[in-house]
């Protein structure tokens, strides 16, 4: 076995960034992320780097498939061995997930059926093509080691080639390389012998624990295999859980996931074999670390996204640098949300994710500015105004935090209720001061120089003949939560798909309608997946293309499709047909003071569109 040797616990893992272009460059974003998140940790893991240009994932992945790409990658190592911590080079086959979209994508597998979830239908894999794939793995493990990588990870999971030859749900082949377990390992186990001889650096092997397909591989399996890998001169086993095709919210480990399933898989593989086992899996607070070291006596951490939300989560886990943790909501939305539109990683919660230097100058002159709205883009404003060296004094009318309030009320959003606190506190630690209080026109002007205004949005009026009792989204609210009811929800974006998921547990028969079509249209993609499903599964009866046109008692006429509909019995009716901005203010103020207008109060949107745009402004100011 060789050792790791990295100067702490903490490894950040193989996450895409799409920062770089069709050339599969390193590009000065890709420094910049790294160089940032570098300075505390133990091992970065470089995003996983594609072997052959038909082999990416996404068009904007950075590659190892030829020299002329060595130059770059050794700028980068050495950035990162500046900062004191080592290297880790992630070699992954995607065979038949390579992306179908991609021009000049090959898809190659045990199988020739595709991925069910969208996928090319692959070429089934002869001999001879095994053998180009392990001279692939060979030649960009003999890279790895001459760009100067310490060490290398091989993904043997998550769905991807190695794993399609592994699991019993995708490689049902009749030869040498499929059928029993015996069998379904020998072609990973030779392409781990190749790179095994063809370089003398520590290999991770990265293993899914649990495929969490029921024909798909398990932990007792994993074990068995874990004990081979180990005996076949793997250094370290990484062990997370699900299929980037089947089972993705565990792969990513999203919020609708249970935490602590993949330290359950860790900690098993750990009792059976002797070499280091890496945990990874929503490890994003210092109680979670703190626990899992206790309880399960890890070897090595791998902290991802707590890292992208706040760079310096290990230096201050470790108390090297000072100030709170930005935590990571285990939402997926801006960073693979940015890296699935292709915008790149970005972060719900950390505007500079993607642009990770300062880019702000100190303004000329210290101003004293009023924000007004206490919502999540006043809170972010208020913040980096401060930051910047001005005055801020922010108003808020009733608690700070503003509609975002509602979000970790739905039952799978309950990681969103950190978000908050953290905000307040930071607020507290500034010594920004709150004024608890609508503000009026002769609170601001002559007071101060200029005014932010936050005051978000409402939700838009609906003119509906008979509609006089109903819920927005305060249904939420502990004390309004009905229970046995038939509940019929107008609207069926974010707000209504959310709203349902917290009433259906608590079995109301939920009836959700929509204009157009396509519900949960502005979610996150796994968040809308999983939440329609459960929807479906539990008989929540969805009409598209419907608008009510009146109510009598507990009947609702509608029209669909331009045909009549009626639904009776309906004990509750929620509102979720959209926002609309909040901004008394601006018109009020306008010719007396400067007023600039951020969050929903200019235009609706999303959390993360409040956050960086609350930040946007302030580093202009
Ligand atoms: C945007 C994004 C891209 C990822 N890409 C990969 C990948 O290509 N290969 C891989 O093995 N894991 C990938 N992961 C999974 C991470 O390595 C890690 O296992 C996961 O984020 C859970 O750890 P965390 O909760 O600390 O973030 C990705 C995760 C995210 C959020
Ligand atoms: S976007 Fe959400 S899940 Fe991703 S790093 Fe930011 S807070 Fe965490």
């Amino acid at each position: 076995m060789i050792a790791l040797n990295l100067r702490n616990e903490f490894i950040f893992p193989p996450i895409k960034l799409g920062y770089s272009d069709t050339t599969g460059t390193i590009k000065q974003q890709h420094l910049d992320f790294y160089d940032l998140r570098s300075k505390h940790i133990g091992a970065i893991t470089i995003e996983p780097l594609y072997m052959d240009s038909g082999l990416r994932e996404i068009p904007t992945q950075i590659g190892i498939d030829n020299d002329n790409k060595l130059y770059r990658l050794k700028k980068l190592i050495n950035l990162i061995h500046a900062n004191g911590a080592q290297v880790i080079a992630h070699l992954n086959h995607p065979g038949r997930l390579a992306n179908p979209k991609i021009p000049g994508n090959y898809f190659w597998s045990s199988t020739d059926k595709p991925c069910e979830n969208g996928g090319a239908v692959p070429e089934y894999m002869n001999r001879d093509m095994m053998d180009k794939v392990i001279d692939l793995f060979v030649d960009s493990a003999q890279r790895v080691v001459e760009a100067g990588f310490d060490i290398i990870e091989l993904q043997f999971g998550h769905g991807y080639l190695l794993a399609q030859f592994l699991s019993p749900d995708v490689n049902k082949r009749n030869d040498d390389y499929g059928g029993s377990y015996k069998d379904r390992i020998r072609f990973p186990l030779k392409v781990l012998s190749a790179v095994r001889n063809a370089v003398d650096i520590p290999i991770i092997a990265r293993i899914s624990g649990d495929e969490i397909i029921p024909t798909g591989f398990h932990i007792d399996e994993m074990i068995k295999f874990s004990k081979i890998l180990e005996e076949n001169g793997v250094d370290a086993i990484h062990v997370s859980a699900g299929s980037a095709c089947s089972t993705p919210p565990w792969f990513f480990q999203h919020m609708f996931v249970p935490k602590g399933k993949t330290w359950y898989y860790a900690c098993r593989i750990k009792k059976s074999i002797d070499i280091p086992i890496i945990f990874v899996g929503r490890i994003n607070s210092s109680k979670d670390i703190k626990s899992i070291k206790r309880i399960y006596n890890v070897d090595y951490i791998a902290v991802g996204r707590a890292m992208i939300a706040d760079p310096n989560f290990v230096g201050k886990y470790l108390n090297k640098v000072k100030g709170l943790i930005r935590p990571c909501l285990a939402c997926a939305e801006g960073c693979l949300g940015g890296v699935k539109s292709g915008q790149g990683l970005q972060c719900l919660v950390n505007p500079k994710v993607g642009k990770e230097i300062d880019i702000f100058e100190k303004p000329k002159k210290s101003k004293n500015f009023a924000v007004v709205g206490g919502g999540l883009a006043g809170m972010e404003a208020a913040l980096t105004l401060k930051k910047r060296g001005h005055k801020v004094t922010l108003f808020e009318k009733d608690e700070l935090g503003g509609q975002f309030n509602f979000a970790p009320l739905t039952p799978n959003k309950k990681s969103m209720k950190t978000l908050i606190p953290y905000f307040v506190k930071k607020i507290k630690v500034n010594n920004i001061k709150v004024i608890y209080k609508e503000a009026k026109k002769s609170d601001l002007i002559n007071k101060y120089d200029e005014v932010v205004i936050a005051t978000g949005s409402k939700p838009a009026e609906i003119k509906i003949d008979g509609l006089d009792k109903f819920y927005w989204a305060e249904i939420l609210l502990k004390e309004n939560l009905p229970k046995n009811k038939k509940v019929l929800i107008i609207g069926g974006g974010l707000i209504g798909v959310d709203i349902a998921t917290a009433l259906i547990p608590l079995n109301n028969q939920v009836i959700i309608i929509k204009r157009t079509t396509d519900f949960g249209e502005d979610m996150e993609m796994i968040a809308k997946l999983l939440s329609l499903k459960m929807m479906k599964e539990k008989g929540t009866i969805f009409r598209n293309y419907t608008h009510v046109k009146k109510i009598v008692g507990k009947t609702v006429y509608a029209e669909k499709d331009g045909k009549d509909i009626q639904f009776n019995n309906i004990d509750m009716i929620v509102i979720s047909t959209g926002m609309k901005s909040f901004n008394p203010l601006e018109k009020e103020l306008k010719n007396n003071i400067l007023v600039h207008v951020i969050g929903d109060a200019k235009k609706t949107g999303n959390a993360q569109d409040a956050i960086h745009n609350g930040y946007k402004l302030a580093i202009s100011l």
